[in-house]
């Protein structure tokens, strides 16, 4: 996908959740600033509540949004389901959009009324999305490639450029500068020797050397940085990873299991939304 058309997905995605959010506390939001006792009175409380039609169906669509959402992910990435079709890194962002609609669904289903076993099932579901949350913050600090795998310590440290080669071959700096440069890089420069980007400006402004090349250089020098702080927390990040599994898969199998005595119960006492 090019850069741009990604953001196009992704945008849409987060425009479809914010617009959704909007609509739904503005259509309903008379009712739900009723206290719980008065809502029996309100004249559309058999639309807003979550048995009406309308609050069911939020509660139905919302689910069924997530448990798509979860199947196509697994499948794809454990199974291989699709494989050559869906790339797991586009995959995993439809799996937070429909994740996340879902869950905002099925909090205007519950009509912001937590009761009973069912609400141990709501607050999981909070649980695994703001674990979710957490999970993809360490997740994009794991280089992977194009496919979605995970890089070995090894293959990152292949990417890295011979800085201090490319500085001496390349632009012709001398020895001074190019060490100044190399310990803008390295994480095992202490903060005391480290030089701030400003001042490898200034170093630069000092040089008779094209603009564009200036240009080049910072973002070699800086993108050089980016990769050093990123092998430097590989291996904790990919630790940090497993241990987060931990957390958003037993909570999502919580909510699961909870949410079909939920639809069990909901049916034996006679709720058939529209059917
Ligand atoms: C993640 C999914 C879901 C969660 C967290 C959830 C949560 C809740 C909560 C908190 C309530 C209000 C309980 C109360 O009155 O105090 C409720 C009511 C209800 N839910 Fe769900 N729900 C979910 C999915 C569903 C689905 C899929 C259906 C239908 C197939 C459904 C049908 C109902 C019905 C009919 C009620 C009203 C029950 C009554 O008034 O006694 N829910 N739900
Ligand atoms: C009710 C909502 C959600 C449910 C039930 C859910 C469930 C799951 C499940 C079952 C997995 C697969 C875990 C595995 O392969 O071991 C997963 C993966 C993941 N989810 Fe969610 N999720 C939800 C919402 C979210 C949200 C809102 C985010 C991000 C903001 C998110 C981010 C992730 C990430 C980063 C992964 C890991 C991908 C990987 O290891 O390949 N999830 N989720």
């Amino acid at each position: 996908m090019n850069p741009i058309l990604h953001k196009l997905y992704i945008g849409s995605m987060a425009t479809i959740v914010v617009v959704a959010i909007g609509y739904l506390s503005y259509t309903g939001y008379s009712y739900y600033v009723t206290p719980l006792e008065e809502r029996f009175y309100h004249p559309r409380h058999d639309w807003f509540k979550p048995s009406g039609a309308y609050g069911h169906g939020l509660g139905i669509v919302g689910t069924f949004l997530i448990l798509f959402g979860v199947s196509i992910y697994i499948a794809r990435k454990r199974y291989g389901f699709m494989e050559k079709q869906l790339r797991l890194k586009y995959l995993l962002e439809f799996h937070i959009f429909l994740c996340s609609l879902g869950p905002v669904l099925v909090l205007f289903h519950t009509a912001f009324k937590f009761g009973g076993i069912v609400s141990i099932a709501f607050w999981s579901m909070v649980a695994v999305v703001l674990s979710g949350v957490i999970g993809r913050v360490i997740y994009i600090q794991i280089p992977r490639t194009i496919e979605g795998r995970a890089l070995s310590l090894q293959e990152v440290q292949n990417m890295r450029t011979n800085l201090a080669q490319v500085l001496q071959d390349k632009y012709k700096l001398e020895p001074s500068t190019i060490k100044l440069f190399v310990s803008f890089t390295t994480e095992t420069a202490s903060a005391e020797h480290k030089p701030s980007l400003g001042k490898l400006k200034t170093v630069l402004a000092s040089h008779q050397i094209h603009k564009n090349d200036k240009g080049e250089i910072l973002q070699l020098v800086r993108r050089e940085r980016s990769l050093g702080k990123r092998i430097a927390r590989l291996e904790t990040m990919k630790r940090l990873f497993r241990y987060w599994h931990v957390a958003h898969l037993p909570f999502a199998l919580i909510m699961l299991v909870i949410v079909v005595i939920h639809i069990a119960v909901t049916l034996a006492f006679g709720y058939k939304w529209i059917f």
